[in-house]
């Protein structure tokens, strides 16, 4: 297994591990990522951010197991990183969400990011525990913000990484290891 970055020759190895996400996994992603056009897109266009998969298998055989996305906001808050993750429900628990998030978050405070949020649902307890353990903390609490596929309506936790306040919990988990330490 590996993680890199997404260029025009895992497109449709990524748009088949979309299309078999189930539907509730892919509102955390927000974009329209069962269409070819705009997932082929992202990897034709330099825009600023990031987007990484996880692949496994051969070469000519290979199959997309997670993906991680940066998407820096817009405007006044173009300082800040929005994190999308996701990985193949067969694949989860053993250490895969992580290692993407990590990647993520490394890759995001280099290219001078200097906050990053993520949308988790209250109860996603794999979520919350993967991104504190990374320096995320809830930053709010939207009551009722989101409907289940159910109609149930659940909370939404915004947890954020603040990353020169929180530079010292990076090191504690290896990224600052990774990184040219800031002077
Ligand atoms: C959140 C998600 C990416 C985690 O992926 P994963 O590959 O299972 O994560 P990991 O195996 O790296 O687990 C990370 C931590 O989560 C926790 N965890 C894993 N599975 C768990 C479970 N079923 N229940 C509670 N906690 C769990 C553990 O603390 C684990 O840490 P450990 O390695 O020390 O045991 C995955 O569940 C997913 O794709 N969910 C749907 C999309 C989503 O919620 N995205 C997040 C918001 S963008």
């Amino acid at each position: 297994m590996a993680v890199v970055e997404l260029g025009p020759e895992r497109c449709d190895a990524l748009l088949r591990f979309f299309e078999a996400l189930p539907d509730g996994d892919l509102t955390f992603i927000k974009e329209e990522v069962t269409d070819p056009e705009t997932v082929r897109s992202w990897a034709s266009a330099k825009t600023p951010g990031g987007r990484w998969v996880a692949v496994d298998g051969s070469p000519d055989a290979e199959e997309v197991t997670g993906y991680v996305a940066v998407r820096p906001l817009p405007g006044w808050s173009d300082h800040v990183g929005e994190v999308r993750l996701v990985v193949s429900p067969s694949r989860r628990g053993s250490g895969l969400g992580r290692e993407l998030a990590r990647r993520a978050l490394v890759e995001a405070v280099s290219s001078g990011l200097s906050k990053l949020v993520v949308e988790v649902v209250a109860e996603q307890g794999a979520a919350l525990a993967l991104f504190t353990d990374l320096g995320f903390s809830g930053e709010a609490l939207l009551r009722d913000h989101i409907r289940d596929r159910g109609g149930q309506l659940r909370d939404l936790m915004v947890l954020a990484h603040h990353v020169s306040e929180t530079w010292a919990g990076m090191d504690t988990v290896g990224i600052a290891d990774e990184l040219d330490a800031p002077g």
